[in-house]
């Protein structure tokens, strides 16, 4: 499945990027949400899968949403037993404020796998501690932060002093901001974006060497996918906090609400994509650039089998014929 279907969700990635990034810094972050949507439904519409949308994103605020149970591929449109069956997981503008502002690290983002290889979570909150390779099993999510600090310094081979630790800017995270700067670690505040922080987490020369806090469930499973490609851990439970949010999970056959999730539990799949391409100038990616005569694209694809990480600088040339390439 990963070799033959990486470059079509490459594309999926990328137009949806492109489609959001046209409106970059036009302060609406629902309009740039629904043409990325539309531009990913439109192209997933004609890869060679009978797909399913597993998480989807949108439920949490109403926002326009490959909706979770859709049917997704060419399936659609022609007989299901020619096609692989393949769930997937979507965010098609993640980080709709930070494209809406022209802010740093909005990509466009999908995870696939074989049937049942990404949790069916639904839109909630979730608790989330993300680190990469070098801290995997290094890290507990009911420890005092800092001792996961501690842990992940001695592993870093660094001082706790030494280390940035992303966390989403928000109230909510009072005490865990205030925990780290007790430890004295460094901290890296973002608007929005955990998702691409945990992908960052991962890769080393990035300056990012853990996530901690709490941000959506659709993101902490697609970081999962990521994370499994790229070998580091994500520990997560789900935030719930109404009686209408355990009866959901129930009906989900989700019993132990307060259960821990490993990498492997967010993300069982044997087989695995993670495709996402940048649509503001983020740490890993650049955003998608016009430039007239065409456009340029930054992407990251990840497949599990075959252990490939791709950065993928592509020209998008269909505008004229006498395109210009311009190295970088
Ligand atoms: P959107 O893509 O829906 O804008 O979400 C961005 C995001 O910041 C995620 O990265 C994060 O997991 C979640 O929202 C946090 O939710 P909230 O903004 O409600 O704190």
């Amino acid at each position: 499945m990963e070799e033959q279907l990486s470059l079509d969700f490459l594309r999926v990635v990328e137009n949806a990027a492109i489609a959001a990034a046209r409106t970059m810094g036009y302060g609406d972050r629902h309009h740039a949400d629904e043409v990325a949507v539309e531009a990913m439904r439109k192209t997933m519409d004609s890869v060679e899968i009978d797909g399913t949308i597993v998480i989807g994103e949108g439920e949490r605020d109403e926002a326009p949403m490959l909706y979770i149970g859709e049917k997704v591929g060419l399936a659609t449109h022609a007989p299901k037993a020619l096609f692989p069956q393949v769930d997937i997981a979507v965010d098609p503008l993640e980080g709709t404020n930070l494209c809406a502002t022209g802010a740093a690290n909005a990509i466009a983002v999908l995870a696939a796998s074989d049937r049942g290889g990404l949790l069916h979570a639904p839109d909630l909150y979730m608790e989330k501690l993300v680190v990469g390779p070098s801290c995997k099993g290094a890290v507990d999510l009911d420890a005092p932060v800092a001792d996961n600090l501690k842990s992940i310094a001695k592993r870093l081979e660094r001082d706790v002093e030494d280390l940035v630790v992303v966390v989403l800017d928000r109230p909510r995270h009072e005490k865990i901001i205030a925990d780290i700067r007790a430890a004295g670690a460094r901290i890296r505040l973002i608007g929005d974006g955990d998702l691409s922080a945990g992908i960052s987490s991962a890769v080393i020369g990035t300056g990012v060497h853990a996530v901690m806090g709490t941000g959506g469930a659709p993101e902490g499973v697609l970081t999962a996918a990521a994370l499994r490609c790229l070998n580091g851990q994500i520990l997560a439970r789900l935030v719930v906090s109404k009686p209408e949010h355990a009866e959901r999970l129930a009906k989900m056959g989700v019993k132990d609400t307060k259960r821990i999730y490993d990498t492997e539990d967010l993300a069982p799949g044997k087989k695995m994509i993670f495709a996402c391409t940048g649509v503001t100038d983020g740490n890993l990616l650049k955003g998608v650039r016009f430039f007239g005569e065409g456009i340029r694209t930054s992407s990251m694809i990840l497949t599990l089998d075959d252990r490939q990480v791709r950065f993928i600088d592509s020209v998008h040339l269909e505008k004229r014929p006498d395109i210009k390439v311009r190295f970088n």
